[in-house]
């Protein structure tokens, strides 16, 4: 069954003079790796910010697991349903990598030593050892950084990762490291990744394929 839908889809930004998304319709599953492709401009970005609950669309509807987002409250939505990773991975940088994990599980509630020890074998998971969780962010590789983001994206508990790019800042071995973490998150642990990428070795590797080519979606694969 799928995690998150698109049905009808449009949206235009407030100063657009046209529409960026047109009738979009999407289906996502956990525990698929969903790559959506295509050129430079033509409404990747703003898909994937409608999905994550940053704005509402002009017209059509999101549903996550069988519920319309337009009766769910955005807010919460993005702190629990949804989690976004970056291009430039936009960790805090005032933040150690131990707090940067914890943060969004202080946000809900959880006690801190509770989110220090999920936050310590989320790290562990993707792959960075104990001497840097000490660390502030820029003292990281861009791999590093990356991973440590999408170890934070995990503790939120969001069944859906949304990845914009999350390759785009680094060389082909780790990019390659960071498509292989997310692809083990949906086949091993039944996370719904979307990856929105320039890379073809990435949608090639990915389940399901999307093509946007002027705000229209069309699935390829
Ligand atoms: N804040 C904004 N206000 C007005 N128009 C915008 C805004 N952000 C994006 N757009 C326009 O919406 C369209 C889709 O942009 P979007 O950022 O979704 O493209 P993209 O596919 O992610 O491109 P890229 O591969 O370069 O990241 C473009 O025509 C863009 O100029
Ligand atoms: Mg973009």
């Amino acid at each position: 069954m799928s995690v998150l839908t698109a049905e009808n889809v449009s949206y235009r930004y407030k100063n657009g003079d046209r529409m960026a998304l047109n009738g979009v319709n999407c289906a996502f599953e956990a525990g698929k790796v969903i790559a959506v492709v295509g050129p430079s401009g033509s409404g990747k970005t703003t898909l994937l910010s409608i999905l994550a609950g940053l704005d509402r669309p002009s017209a059509g509807t999101v549903v996550l697991n069988g519920q319309d987002l337009a009766a769910k409250n955005l807010d919460q939505y993005r702190r629990e349903d949804v989690s976004v990773i970056f291009q430039a991975f936009q960790l805090f940088p005032l933040l150690t990598v131990m707090e940067n994990v914890c943060y969004s599980m202080e946000l809900v509630g959880i006690s801190q030593k509770e989110a220090k020890a999920k936050a310590g074998e989320l790290l562990a998971k993707v792959g960075i050892s104990e001497e840097k969780w000490k660390r502030y962010p820029a003292n990281l590789s861009g791999g590093e950084q990356q991973r440590v983001a999408i170890a934070r994206s995990m503790a939120s508990g969001a069944q859906v990762l949304l990845a914009d790019e999350p390759t785009g800042n680094l060389d082909g071995e780790n990019s390659r490291n960071v498509v292989e973490l997310l692809t083990k998150l949906a086949h091993e642990d039944n996370y719904c990744v979307v990856i929105v990428t320039h890379d073809p070795a990435i949608a090639e590797a990915s389940d399901t394929v999307y093509r946007m080519a002027d705000g229209v979606l069309t699935q390829e694969k």
